[in-house]
């Protein structure tokens, strides 16, 4: 048998899902080929959609250069705009970078992001085929939390990427990321399980992959609210209860 790099994670994040006490679990496919979004079936005489790669790339640039935040502005190595497939049927928005990815410029590439790499491997897709972004586009000193006002500054950046993604499903990790995106004072244990709407999307929101760092139990959580996800989506993630 092939052992992809895919079954390879796979079979990591189950088996640590299993040190915690997980013994029972939907089994993800190998790989899963995800439909194209809605908006991309093509219509006749149809324009492309505005935004994609050209406009997220200007985008970056002005956030590159944004002093909204003086504190922030200040304190950075560099701004961490977002990553990933521009036409993402799934976007995923994080809290705040954090010293590595203040470092390297690139969202979740720390130990919260290795994690998260293993549960994007899980589900049987890559890192590429998502769009990765946060609430605040730079490292808040210390990796305390944005501020209501800094959250406020850069929301038209979080809107705008959103906007030219167009992606079917957000997913919020943590609280931080689910409190401001749905202007929700509610806890992540109940934001879970539910799908919300922001604008054509849905929104399902989730545990911290930092917070799974600290908490490993929390695993068999997100793994239901992957499940979740994907059942929405009409991907086959089969069952060997
Ligand atoms: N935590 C986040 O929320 N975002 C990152 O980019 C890294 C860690």
């Amino acid at each position: 048998m092939i052992d992809s790099p895919s079954a390879r994670g796979g079979r990591q994040l189950l088996e640590s899902l299993e040190r915690s006490g997980v013994t029972h679990l939907a089994r993800p496919v190998e790989s899963v080929v995800l439909q194209p979004k809605d908006s991309e079936m093509p219509i006749a005489g149809g324009d492309d959609p505005p935004g994609g790669a050209g406009g997220l790339e200007e985008m970056a640039r002005s956030v590159a250069a944004c002093q909204r935040c003086q504190e922030l502005a200040e304190t950075r190595t560099q701004t961490v705009f977002g990553v990933g497939d521009p036409d993402a049927k799934i976007l995923f928005v994080g809290e705040a970078p954090g010293a590595d990815e203040d470092r390297l410029g690139e969202p979740f590439v720390g130990r919260a992001g290795k994690l998260l790499d293993k549960i994007i491997t899980a589900c049987g897709l890559q890192r590429e085929q998502i769009y990765i972004c946060n609430i605040l586009k730079c490292r808040p000193p210390g990796n305390r939390n944005p501020s209501p006002e800094e959250a406020g500054n850069c929301r038209e950046f979080l809107d705008a990427q959103i906007t030219a993604v167009a992606p079917e499903y957000i997913v919020c990790w943590g609280s931080v990321a689910a409190k401001n995106l749905l202007d929700s004072t509610e806890t992540i244990g109940r934001l879970r399980r539910k799908f919300f709407e922001y604008g054509a999307a849905k929104v399902l929101c989730t545990y911290h992959p930092s917070y799974l760092l600290r908490n490993p139990s929390a695993k068999k959580d997100v793994w239901e609210d992957m499940q979740m996800l994907f059942a929405d989506m009409g991907v086959t993630l089969t069952g060997n209860q």
